[in-house]
């Protein structure tokens, strides 16, 4: 779960990271009256999950309240790369400082944790990496082990940061790797990680992605909100399905995760022949594939307005294709008119027959029964880029 800044502010927080005070406003008004609390100047910062706000236009200087309240009704509702500011942070604007990059991640091709901090933060960080490596420092750190404070300090020294503000900024390094450790998050980065004319060092910006598989450990529950971006996600997960979105046109479901990505293959390669049409998601409904979770997962995709047509590919197991097929037919009815677009169906493996047959009586007028995965796979493309 990726969580927005003011999220990630409130953990740095919690482990003795400064950071500007600040709220978070979702009206115009509630801007105004945390600008007049705070009295001084503010940034007004849309909270989005994305990066590139600032280029965006959705970081913005205001110099008090009435200016505070312009400058949130300009952000709120704007839309950054696909994703709307629904609320901004408005926080203390810090004045005269250095800009500094600093991130801990996976790095799951070298298989460990890495610690990463430039001298040049602020602006993208893949550019510094690109021409001008030697500003950007990269240390693998073993996760049992961990980062002390000698080894921060080898980091901010590498990195090339003044010699005076090392020792701050090591601290926050520790701090910032008790964040990564304790929370359970799998990224932690700030850029930019900023230091002041007289030496304090705070973090500006935030981004933490946490460990859903850790949840459980924790109350990140209160960080979880409904009005998330990547909504389709959301609410797929609100009904327990293995959803992920992806940039095509074809919705795709099917049971078990290997036969799904497989499919995704497929309809990608078949895709090649129909305008370049791809995969519109992933989504396994395991192996039950009861009537109620075919039902929830067509309509899931079928909201996604991506989508040009389905294709089902269900290899029958314990689960037989008659009642995956009764479950098909029962979704159709639940769906009514949502069912707005050709849904090619495939099924295989135990009563495949059977279900195919449940299909033909049924007779939905968007349902082609096609019997193997790559025929299906071809007539769904031809559909999607029809
Ligand atoms: N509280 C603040 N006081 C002064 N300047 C700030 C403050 N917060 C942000 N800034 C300035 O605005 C710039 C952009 O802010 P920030 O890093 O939060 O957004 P961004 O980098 O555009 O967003 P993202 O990291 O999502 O791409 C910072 O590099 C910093 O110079
Ligand atoms: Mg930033």
């Amino acid at each position: 779960m990726d969580l927005y800044e003011y999220q990630a502010k409130e953990l740095f927080a919690r482990h003795g990271i400064s950071v500007p005070p600040g709220q978070v406003a979702a009206t115009p008004q509630e801007a105004r009256s945390i600008a007049a609390e705070l009295r001084a100047p503010v940034v007004i910062k849309a909270q989005v999950k994305t990066g590139g706000r600032g280029k965006a236009g959705g970081v913005r200087l205001a110099p008090g309240p009435s200016a505070a309240e312009d400058e949130a009704r300009r952000i709120l509702g704007m839309d950054i790369k696909g994703h709307t500011a629904h609320t901004v942070l408005v926080e203390k604007a810090t004045g005269g400082f250095e800009e500094y990059y600093a991130a801990y991640l996976v790095d799951r091709a070298d298989r460990t944790l890495l610690a990463m901090v430039s001298s040049e933060g602020g602006m993208d960080i893949e550019e510094v990496a690109a021409t001008k490596p030697e500003a950007l420092a990269r240390m693998p750190i073993d996760a049992a082990s961990g980062l002390d404070l000698e080894t921060a300090r080898l980091l901010a020294s590498r990195a090339g940061l003044p010699e005076d503000v090392q020792d701050a900024v090591a601290a926050t390094l520790v701090r910032l790797w008790e964040v990564l450790v304790e929370e359970d998050a799998l990224l932690v980065e700030v850029n930019p990680l900023a230091c002041t004319s007289d030496r304090r060092v705070l973090a500006l910006d935030g981004k933490i992605t946490l460990d859903a598989n850790a949840a459980f450990r924790h109350d990140h529950a209160a960080f979880a909100d409904g009005s998330d971006d990547g909504g389709l996600e959301a609410r797929a997960r609100a009904k327990h399905l293995n959803y992920v979105k992806l940039d095509g046109q074809v919705g795709v479901i099917g049971n078990g995760a290997g036969l799904v990505m497989s499919t995704l293959d497929v309809v990608a390669y078949a895709g090649e022949r129909f305008d370049g049409v791809r995969p519109a998601n992933f989504l396994d409904i395991g192996g039950g594939a009861s009537a109620q979770v075919m039902a929830d997962g067509l309509e899931i995709i079928l909201s996604d307005p991506d989508v040009r047509a389905v294709l089902v590919n269900v290899f029958g197991g314990i689960t037989a294709c008659d009642a995956v097929a009764n479950g098909i037919v029962t979704a159709l009815e639940v769906l009514g008119e949502g069912a707005r677009c050709p849904i090619v169906v495939r099924l295989d493996g135990n009563n495949a027959e059977l279900g195919r047959e449940i299909l033909g009586d049924a007779g939905h007028p968007m349902v082609r029964v096609v019997t193997t995965m790559d025929g299906a796979a071809e007539l769904v493309a031809e559909l999607a880029a029809a």
